[in-house]
């Protein structure tokens, strides 16, 4: 017996044991967390003792990174840095990125709406002309976006900067946060080689090992609570085609596929968008010209179903 199976041995022993109850402790810390505290001092005070032995603080069990562990480079902790707070509000808000013009019938109702709604708080005394002006001009900001382009992003940028690790992240959160999204599937489409598709699930696997959870599944796929992430290579999407609940797709490293691919999964995405209003995530350093970054980038803003 080789050492590698020796140790799958003890694994398995390890996680039949301890393994369920483990993830229904875990489960218990991560839910009802948000995904990352943005401005919490505690965050800050952590980032700046990583490293520093003299300063022991770990950081506090705030949010999902905090309590999964933070991400590394090079051995050490790093935190969720600004420009990805930029991707999570264009996933999360459907305002951010998303502003389109009004018609000259919507400028006008728009309008007239504005003046009653300021006339009517100036005579009422229990209204307040302030908040009221504010949230009008919320809910018309609200109002003047693409509504399609929702919970879409697309993202072309350059090598190693933290985006798998980040979105798979963000799909972890959004399995664990509650139970909303228990009994759909979430996709990650990865290139070619079974072995990125591979990749990509181990390395969420790994996000639950500290935590004395170790998962006894197929080697594309993964079961958090009660979430099916599962990795499609782009040369095999077929099994992707017919899911019936997909709540998000990660395409990754999308601008590699092979031109018919490319197609293919634009096709796949595109199909689901009207089926279950999924999470729709498009990533890749850019690679060829006349690939799908490229066309992408030439459709116009106001019919292109992601936005930049
Ligand atoms: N804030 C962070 N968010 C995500 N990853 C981070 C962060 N800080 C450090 N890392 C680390 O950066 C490394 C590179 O991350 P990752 O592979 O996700 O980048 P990428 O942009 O997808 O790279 P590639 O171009 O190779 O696909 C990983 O080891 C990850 O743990
Ligand atoms: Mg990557």
């Amino acid at each position: 017996m080789t050492a590698k199976e020796v140790q799958d041995i003890v694994i398995d022993k390890y996680q039949q044991e301890h393994g369920a109850e483990n993830m229904e402790k875990l489960l218990k810390k991560l839910r009802g967390r948000p995904f990352w505290v943005w401005s919490n001092r505690e965050h800050r005070y952590a980032m700046k003792s990583l490293g520093r032995p003299d300063i022991p603080h770990a950081p506090k069990q705030c949010c999902s990174t905090c309590i999964l562990g933070w991400p590394k480079k090079n051995g050490e902790s790093r935190p969720i840095y600004k420009f990805q707070r930029q991707i999570y509000k264009a996933l999360f808000d459907d305002v951010y990125l998303n502003k389109r013009s009004w018609t000259s019938e919507e400028f006008e109702e728009l309008r007239r709406e504005q003046i009653e709604l300021e006339e009517q708080a100036r005579k009422d005394k229990h209204m307040n002309v302030e908040v009221t002006k504010n949230n009008f001009l919320k809910r018309r900001q609200e109002r003047l976006t693409y509504s399609f382009k929702n919970k879409h992003v697309w993202i072309k940028k350059s090598t190693g900067i933290g985006a798998t690790e980040f979105l798979i992240r963000i799909m972890v959160w959004l399995a664990t946060r509650d139970n909303q999204l228990s009994g759909t599937n979430m996709c990650v489409v990865t290139g070619a080689r079974i072995e990125l598709a591979i990749g990509i699930i181990q390395r969420i696997r790994k996000l639950f090992e500290p935590h004395g959870i170790f998962f006894d599944s197929k080697q594309t796929t993964v079961n958090i609570n009660g979430v099916n992430i599962t990795a499609y290579p782009s040369d095999h999407l077929d099994a992707m085609r017919s899911l019936t609940d997909v709540s998000f797709i990660l395409s990754d490293e999308s601008d590699f596929y092979s031109k018919s691919e490319q197609q293919n999964v634009r096709d796949v995405i595109e199909r689901y968008i009207g089926k279950t209003d999924p999470y729709i995530c498009l990533v890749s350093t850019p690679n060829a010209p006349g690939g799908l970054f490229e066309q992408i980038e030439k459709e116009p803003f106001e019919t292109c179903f992601l936005f930049w």
